[in-house]
């Protein structure tokens, strides 16, 4: 257990009888997908360490397929990662005492210092369903016997289509999850984005907020489908001026372009996945997920996605990730949200935070995001879970 977790106190979870799930959920919800990994950093043959929801878990590519399991030995509960030991390519052996198991379903196949032992083909270490998708190793962290929904449900609509081309970056951020997915959704927010080099590089407007009876939200939650919260934000009246005893003290940008524009949406979708249309420019479609490691820690995963049908176009695309979308948008433009959870996680690392916020009216949207939670969780990851 890399961090010691908790239970949150039956009295607290009482007093949000609409969103108790999500405020039990610290470490995530359990029967989820989610992505741990890019593709590129499991290499055939070779083991990687990830947290997720507080599990921690060990990757192996064998014959091209990642496979998943967990990092603890079934005899004395060590951690195979002190010391890798795999003699064939679909065993790993754990290096105190041997007990060998298969990558594919956790098998106990042999123990080297007991090899007449009962125990071997009777148990098996706990293993994940894996899928691999737009770059990502997603991992299904469930109970036994929960069959994993398609990754479909799990992700936001489009995210999965064929002709998005997708560039992705992965980084830690010291805040919980639930912190992440907020900030991320938050459309107040906009507020901290207003001197950010993106701005001027993208020629865009953009405000410093929206009044108060902007924060309607369509809600997404039928079977069989992602499950999310949808804002608009062509449906807000903007702010331009912030003014302080009636004086002017800090404006938004504001652009007349000849050519009609569309304007950003972000979504919110279960587990953990933003979608931003039209950002960080038109026809450009950012998403992020916000993946549990620790309480206090969570895998920040960025990328920006395009419609691309020729080479010319994805070649292009390319290179504007690396020159412009990657600098100017996940280092410069991301980073303010990244300082913003860092500062959050100081107030929402107690329990009792969450009751002591004071949220307006254009919060409205993060309060029907923990209610969908709540109705839609397929489980709560546990203390004991880890
Ligand atoms: S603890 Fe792993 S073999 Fe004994
Ligand atoms: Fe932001």
């Amino acid at each position: 257990m890399s961090e010691q977790a908790h239970f949150v106190d039956e009295s607290l979870l009482n007093k949000v009888p609409r969103w108790r799930n999500y405020l039990a959920a610290k470490l995530g919800f359990r029967n989820h997908w989610y992505p741990v990994k890019l593709s590129s950093d499991v290499l055939e043959g070779k083991v990687s360490q990830a947290t997720v929801c507080g599990e921690e878990i060990l990757l192996k590519r064998v014959d091209g397929e990642v496979k998943a399991i967990r990092d603890r030995c079934l005899h004395r509960g060590v951690k195979f990662s002190e010391k890798v030991e795999c003699y064939t390519p679909d065993t790993i052996t754990c290096w105190y005492h041997g007990f060998t198991y298969k990558w594919n379903d956790g098998k106990l196949c042999d123990i080297l210092a007991s090899p007449d032992s009962k125990a071997i083909g009777r148990r098996s270490v706990k293993s994940y369903p894996v899928q691999e998708a737009k770059g990502l190793i997603f991992v299904f962290v469930g109970d036994e016997g929960f069959e994993a929904p398609p990754l479909a449900e799990d992700v936001p609509p489009t995210f999965l289509d064929d002709d998005l081309e997708l560039h992705c970056a992965i980084y830690e951020v010291e805040s919980n999850w639930r912190v992440g997915c907020e900030n991320g959704f938050d459309g107040l927010h906009v507020y901290i984005h207003r001197a950010s080099e993106l701005v001027p590089d993208t020629q865009r407007s953009l405000p410093i907020g929206h009044l108060a009876k902007s924060g309607d939200v369509l809600v997404h939650e039928e079977a069989g489908a992602p499950k999310g919260v949808y804002d608009a934000f062509a449906n807000h009246t903007s702010i331009w001026e912030g003014k302080v005893d009636g004086q002017v003290v800090v404006t938004g940008t504001k652009r007349v372009s000849e050519k009609p524009t569309r304007t950003t949406a972000a979504s919110l979708w279960m587990p953990c996945g933003l979608r931003v249309d039209d950002f960080p420019d038109q026809d450009i479609t950012q998403f992020e997920f916000y993946v549990p490691v620790t309480e206090s820690k969570h895998l920040y995963v960025m990328l920006v996605g395009k419609r691309v049908s020729t080479e010319e176009e994805s070649a292009h695309f390319n290179h504007e990730f690396w020159n412009r979308w990657k600098p100017i948008g996940f280092e410069n433009f991301n980073a303010q949200d990244i300082q913003a959870r860092l500062a959050l996680q100081t107030f929402y690392k107690r329990d009792t935070a969450w009751l002591d916020e004071m949220l307006i009216e254009g919060d409205s949207p993060l309060i029907k995001w923990r209610e969908l939670c709540h109705r839609h969780a397929r489980g709560i990851q546990k203390p004991e879970h880890m």
